[in-house]
């Protein structure tokens, strides 16, 4: 069966890694394609399990898969024409085994996106969709029984796909308590993957916010202890809420990240979101701020240690670094902050 995952913009490396990293072993996965925002791949396993990924947005099953469209509206017939004499039958047998009820008069609904120059809109490529699939025998509805449909034409590609995960797919069930500008789970583990987990970290957020990258790291591995802290109780408190009483040993303090009641070189990974300046007003402000935080991280961290850091502030994380010449950026990765261009930073020392 041919599926498909969408990832948030700048992950597609990482949930490539994560894909292989899951199912390479067994034998099941075959990854055919990395395009922006999407994976191709082939997987003969229970789909279930591909429910696991923790970089995916959404997982789709994909019925078609047409290359070479065409701007013309010629294209949009090719596509809406696979439908016609298409065998559903396996595609119902994964549906089933996901969990959704087939009926033979299939309730359905269609989404559709397109990107790119076309001679056709938008709503066309839908109306194609949708009249192939009554023609079927399936009815429109938008109740909750309804198959999604989804209908994309992105570049060359055109896809028919199934989606399978609901919107719970990226979110996370220990996911309660919110604060203002906090971390998607995808974009918290996938930083966590990249300062290479390992069973003995003593691992670091010092600017906590609700706790998403502290919980994505005690759900990847096991750890030595982890240590998280905020300078808003509120924050603190979403933090506790959001652990309840799993994952120990940890601790939280209320801190001003600036000054940590930390010894030097206890730190095995520190991974933190420094603030935009959504909060922190002022240029002199997230100046001071990024400044002391860095010198207080360069402090506590063990030699052999890592930061990922994120930010949209590019140029104070900079002009910091730049200061700190026994810091070497590893890795940076171009990602999207709620619609807002963001870097995260692999940083460890020379
Ligand atoms: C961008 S949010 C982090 C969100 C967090 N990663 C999450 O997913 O919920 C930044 C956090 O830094 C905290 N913060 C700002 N200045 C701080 C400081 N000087 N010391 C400690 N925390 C600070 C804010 O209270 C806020 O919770």
């Amino acid at each position: 069966m041919l599926y498909s995952i969408i990832v948030s913009p700048g992950l597609e490396t990482i949930a490539r890694e994560e894909l292989s990293q899951r199912f390479d072993d067994t034998g099941h996965l075959k990854i055919l394609e990395r395009k922006p925002q999407r994976l191709l791949f082939q997987y003969t396993g229970d789909p279930r399990e591909l429910f696991a990924l923790r970089t995916a947005e959404h997982l789709f099953l994909v019925l078609k898969r047409i290359p070479k469209m065409t701007r013309s509206r010629s294209s949009l017939a090719a596509l809406s024409g696979s439908l016609t004499r298409f065998n559903f039958k396996e595609t119902f047998e994964c549906c089933r085994q996901v969990g959704f009820s087939v009926r033979k008069r299939m309730p359905f609904r269609v989404t559709s996106r397109l990107s790119g120059k076309r001679n056709f809109r938008r709503a066309d490529l839908q109306r194609v969709i949708e009249q192939a699939l009554l023609k079927r025998g399936w009815y429109l509805t938008s109740g909750s029984s309804a198959l999604d449909v989804w209908a994309e034409v992105h570049g060359d590609d055109g896809y028919i796909s199934v989606k399978l995960s609901r919107n719970d797919m990226a979110q996370r069930p220990y996911k309660q308590a919110h604060i203002p500008a906090s971390l998607k789970p995808t974009l918290a583990y996938s930083m966590v993957r990249l300062s290479r987990p390992h069973p003995d970290d003593v691992f670091l957020d010092a600017m906590c916010g609700a706790g998403t990258i502290l919980l994505e790291r005690a759900l990847i591995n096991r750890y030595r202890y982890l240590i998280g802290g905020d300078v808003s109780i509120d924050a603190l408190d979403a933090t506790i809420t959001n652990f309840g009483r799993q994952h120990q040993p940890r601790q939280f303090f209320h801190w001003d990240a600036r000054n940590l009641p930390l010894q030097p070189n206890t730190v095995d990974k520190i991974v933190c979101n420094l603030p935009f300046g959504e909060t922190v007003g002022n240029v002199p402000q997230l100046t001071n701020l990024y400044r002391r935080c860095l010198k207080e991280y360069v402090r506590v961290l063990k030699p052999r240690g890592r930061m990922v850091l994120l930010t949209s502030q590019r140029t104070f994380l900079d002009d910091e670094l730049q200061q700190l010449r026994f810091l070497k950026v590893g890795k940076q990765l171009t990602v999207d902050v709620r619609g807002k261009r963001a870097w995260i930073y692999v940083i460890h020392f020379t």
